[in-house]
């Protein structure tokens, strides 16, 4: 008999054990303006797709994330030109950070300008198109790390495919077999039910289409002058992530604005959580305290600024400034991970499944 090849190892291999995050990265803006110059002097790809993924150097295992289970990709399109359509069953955000196009998602269309941000949902054909006079970027963030480590990143080109009909499940089979008519029964009083196994495969459909916030909407609800009453960080939502408060099912996007005058925040301890965040300064200039390594960044940097369970705060100079934040927060809800402790001598919550963390007065400034 061959020999097995799997392992048996020690339970105590998972006893209690720090959590050790990747550390914060940098990405200084002509790093990416450099790149961004050398993808749209190269020659066209056969697919159209002008794009760089920024790969952290503690991601060794081939997910190619800039933080472990979110990936970020330059993306770049010369004046005219298109992108042949995609399919994969990660999710996306994009951020436009220069020029303007279409984005072509199942049979929507959507146009997607500076500062603007747009979602992709899973499994939905995409391309995308510069209608613009001037070169279109795009920040694109993408669970596709995490797929990757599941051994499960479905992508493929998908240029017959239009629009997905959501109404329509598969063909050939007998449809009176579907989760209303199957078997449903509470066991116990606590709540233990038995449930046929129609329920795992005929799942109640959420719509999740692709959406658009335009930088015009997004900044009327910002605030743009120290006292004028406005937030000053919004959540970009999808209705379609329900009480996980997502723009995606993986991730959300908040904008943050801190405007001239409003006075300079003075060092203190920062906050930590399991969700991951990168920032993306698009205007200003300020610094990040990471577990007391001291970040100074400005507009147009890109910052793995929270790494998972890091203690971090961040300061803003006298200038106006916006940042753009992705975190892995809704999947982490979804997965009752999402811990999150906002004092250093505070609880550390288990947000989604107990009381949540209330008191924030920053955010309505005076509103
Ligand atoms: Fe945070």
């Amino acid at each position: 008999m061959s020999e097995p090849t799997f392992k048996m190892l020690d339970g105590r291999a998972a006893a209690p054990f720090p959590i050790t995050p990747w550390q914060p990265l940098l990405v200084p803006r002509e790093e990416i303006e450099r790149e961004i110059c050398r993808l749209s002097e190269m020659p066209l790809p056969e697919d159209g797709r002008r794009a760089t993924l920024i790969v952290h150097p503690s991601c060794t295992d081939g997910s190619m994330g800039f933080a472990p289970g979110i990936d970020v990709t330059i993306s770049v399109l010369n004046p005219g030109e298109e992108t042949r359509a995609l399919m994969r069953n990660s999710n996306q955000i994009e951020f436009c950070i220069r020029g303007s196009g279409s984005v072509r998602v199942g049979a929507e269309e959507q146009q997607l300008s500076k500062w603007g941000t747009l979602t992709i949902p899973s499994m939905q054909a995409y391309s995308h198109k510069n209608t613009g006079d001037e070169v279109w970027v795009r920040l694109t963030y993408s669970n596709a790390p995490l797929l990757r480590k599941l051994a499960v990143h479905w992508i493929n080109y998908a240029d017959s495919v239009v629009e997905r009909n959501i109404e329509t499940s598969s063909t050939g089979l007998d449809h009176s077999y579907n989760r209303n008519n199957a078997p449903d029964r509470q066991i116990s009083d606590s709540g233990a039910r038995l449930r046929g196994y129609e329920f795992l495969t005929d799942i109640e459909v959420v719509r999740n289409r692709p959406l658009v916030w335009p930088w015009e909407a997004v900044a009327d609800m910002l605030t743009m002058k120290d006292g004028d009453a406005k937030r000053n960080i919004i959540l970009l939502y999808n209705p379609a992530t329900e009480r996980r408060n997502g723009t995606t099912h993986s991730f959300f996007a908040t904008v943050f604005s801190h405007p001239v005058g409003k006075p300079v925040r003075k060092v203190g301890r920062g906050h930590k959580h399991s969700s991951v965040a990168i920032n993306y300064h698009f205007t200003g200039h300020g610094r990040s305290i990471v577990d007391g390594v001291e970040i100074p960044w400005r507009a147009g940097d890109l910052l793995l600024s929270g790494p998972s369970w890091s203690e971090h705060a961040h300061y803003y100079d006298d200038e106006a400034t916006f940042v753009l934040t992705i975190q892995d927060h809704p999947l982490h809800i979804g997965m009752e991970s999402l811990i999150w402790q906002e004092r250093m001598d505070g609880p550390i919550l288990n947000l989604g499944s107990e009381a949540g963390q209330t008191g924030y007065v920053g955010p309505r400034m005076a509103g």
